[in-house]
């Protein structure tokens, strides 16, 4: 098991990282001073996959677990879907003592993270992330919140959880689409932070993809260590935790213009390289490193190649189409494999230039 510490101040916390963490939840939670009630936020998939073991260890240990169902699917993180939480929060007596388990994937993690930051001013929150994607970015540095319309993440807080349970044997459930979309946020650490990270995902994709569970146990430490390294440096996101958008600037559009049909790690995969490409023409990504993400990207079975969407709509969908045009929108470019720089400095002709060309690069 691997520890990874989040340093931030009165609000730091664990993340434990390792096979069947599951089933010592309740000893964790010990650790850290709960103990009686507690709330389990979760959806129907996961909870016929995990919810068992899961309460079975926390009763076994004389925690009174109360499992919340909600639906499966990103049309949960709404303020509606947040209010019938609160009312069973309310009908199940939940006090500001009662700890929220956000057990499942991104949607679950945002959507019972929001409530456990609104409800009562704040319950504590352990997140339990499911799938790759959550174990490595949204579990990590407290962003919680819920969609408005059409507008993702409109509404949130920033609220640190109390503790991350990264179970590694969780992983063996996903399918291999979902683990390659986890893969687009593992492969932008190495490229943000760590040219040695990039280089051990080079060698060990394949182990990767076999589910290997030591090799799992090492990316999900390196990319949540990496994600604690920049979430401390920056918690509420005013500069260096930009970085972490490497990939979402143009990925964001592509995703939102190809009505997502396209899961939000395809989207990140071929903005980082639409990203790379432009660093490229500026002069400062070498041809080599891009091919070295390129393949990388490749061998992660996610896509080199841009869907048959416009141009127009993915800019007009990055909801920056003006900021484009004034040249001003913020891009994260590397410079090399494991160094990355913010910049407004992009020609929106290159932009267009760069997304025109696509599929006809090598
Ligand atoms: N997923 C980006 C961030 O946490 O800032």
């Amino acid at each position: 098991m691997k520890k990874v510490k989040v340093n931030l101040g009165q609000s730091s916390y664990e993340i434990h990282i390792g096979p069947g963490l599951l089933f010592d939840a309740a000893q964790r939670l010990k650790e850290i001073g709960f103990a009686g009630k507690l709330v389990i936020i979760t959806n129907p998939v996961v909870n016929r996959l995990h919810g068992d073991s899961l309460k079975q260890n926390l009763q076994s240990e004389g925690f009174g677990v109360t499992i919340l169902e909600v639906p499966e699917g990103e049309k949960q993180k709404s303020l509606e879907v947040a209010i019938v939480l609160y009312s069973q929060l309310a009908d199940c007596r939940a006090e500001r003592t009662t700890p929220i388990l956000a057990l499942g994937g991104g949607v679950i993690g945002d959507l019972a993270g929001f409530v456990a930051a609104t409800y009562l001013r704040g319950l504590p929150l352990i997140q339990i992330p499911t799938t790759l994607l959550a174990q490595v970015d949204s579990s990590i540095g407290g962003k919680v919140g819920l969609d408005y319309g059409l507008l993702k993440n409109k509404i949130g807080a920033f609220y640190q959880p109390r503790l991350v349970i990264a179970d590694i044997q969780m992983l063996n459930t996903l399918t291999p689409k979902e683990l390659s979309d986890g893969l687009a946020e593992v492969i932008k650490y190495g490229v943000i932070w760590d040219k040695r990270f990039f280089a051990f995902l080079e060698g060990n994709l394949d182990k990767i993809k076999a589910l290997d569970e030591a090799t799992l146990e090492e990316t999900v430490f390196h990319s949540a260590r990496i994600k604690a390294i920049v979430v401390e440096k920056d918690e509420r996101d005013f500069n260096l935790r930009h970085i972490l958008n490497f990939g979402h600037t143009i990925g964001h559009g592509i995703e939102t213009a190809s009505d997502f049909r396209l899961s939000h790690g395809e989207a990140v995969a071929i903005g980082m390289l639409a990203a790379a490409r432009i660093s490229n023409k500026m002069g400062f990504l070498g041809k080599n490193e891009l091919l070295r993400l390129k393949n990388l990207i490749m061998r992660a079975e996610l896509p080199t190649k841009m869907p048959d969407i416009s141009r127009g709509e993915i800019i007009q969908a990055m909801g920056h189409d003006k900021k484009i045009a004034q040249g001003r929108i913020k891009f994260i470019l590397p410079k090399s494999i494991g160094k990355v720089f913010i910049t407004s400095e992009v020609a929106p002709s290159l932009v267009e230039q760069v997304l025109a060309g696509f599929n006809d690069e090598t």
